[in-house]
């Protein structure tokens, strides 16, 4: 059997309270027909972690089965107002922090300064973050895109100091070429390998002394019909998934590729 990848359901700001239920749900019942056998996290809007992470964990037999969420507060408590942190999620069973996604970086203009203070209390508190990082359009064709994302590594680790207690396994780096996300036209699998195999070599220099490695996940336009091909590169430690999360149907297709 493959090894073991970590899928993720970027829900974005996207269904409501029956919508959400129904999905999580048919997400839960394909886990237990053992149609999915990888690891799972959806990610709801904030206001849904309590209702769903109480369906959730509440199926202790669910092993492969955790909730997250899709932005955190780079913040403790404070007068920071709209914003909500990561103790506060963890109250509702929240086990991954997704930080960066470009979205954030593009709509809500989060510099990479802010990013890397999310990180870096997420990491020095033991908590697992999905980092995402990615080049645009204009920048590939720049032919940019290993120093762009280079640029993101370096600054999203720079408030980590190097003999620094971190857990390399709570790492994960969603590698999301801006142009694929929501284009329905993902990377193509030699650009996804190289660009793994970039990311996983700078990430071996700067945590040269840490036996594990963090994982890269490729985030893009994944969908049912790619999804065995994506998940089978070399290098790809599994993906977020967007659009296609959304459809349970599709979603648990994509969960059971490989
Ligand atoms: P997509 O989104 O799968 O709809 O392209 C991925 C993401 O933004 O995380």
């Amino acid at each position: 059997m493959a090894s073991k990848k970590i899928i993720i359901a970027n829900w974005k700001q996207n269904g409501s309270l029956r919508s959400l239920y129904t999905l999580t749900n048919q997400i839960i019942r394909a886990i237990k027909l053992k149609k999915i056998k990888h690891s799972i996290a959806i990610l709801p809007p904030h206001v849904y972690l309590p209702m769903l992470s109480k369906q959730v964990l509440s199926n202790k037999k669910l092993k492969n089965l955790s909730i997250g969420v899709q932005n955190v507060s780079a913040f403790p408590d404070g007068a920071y107002t709209g914003e909500v942190s990561f103790e506060m999620c963890k109250d509702f069973g929240s086990k991954y922090f997704l930080v960066g996604h470009s979205e954030r970086r593009q709509l809500f203009s989060e510099s990479d300064a802010l990013i890397s203070k999310k990180v870096s209390r997420l990491l020095s508190c033991n908590k697992k973050v999905v980092l995402c990082v990615g080049e645009t359009l204009a920048e590939r064709n720049k032919k940019l895109e290993k120093k762009v994302i280079s640029k993101q590594l370096t600054s999203a680790l720079s408030l980590l100091s190097q003999g620094s207690n971190i857990k390399t396994n709570n790492i994960i780096v969603a590698y999301e070429p801006i142009w694929a996300i929501g284009s329905g036209k993902s990377a193509s699998n030699k650009d996804i390998y190289n660009t793994h195999f970039f990311i996983k070599k700078k990430l071996a220099t700067r945590f040269k002394s840490c036996k594990i490695l963090p994982k890269i996940i490729y985030g893009g336009s994944v969908n049912n019909m790619n999804s065995k091909d994506i998940l089978s590169i070399e290098g790809v430690d599994g993906a977020l998934v967007g659009g296609a999360s959304l459809n349970a149907k599709k979603f648990i297709e994509i969960c059971s590729s490989i």
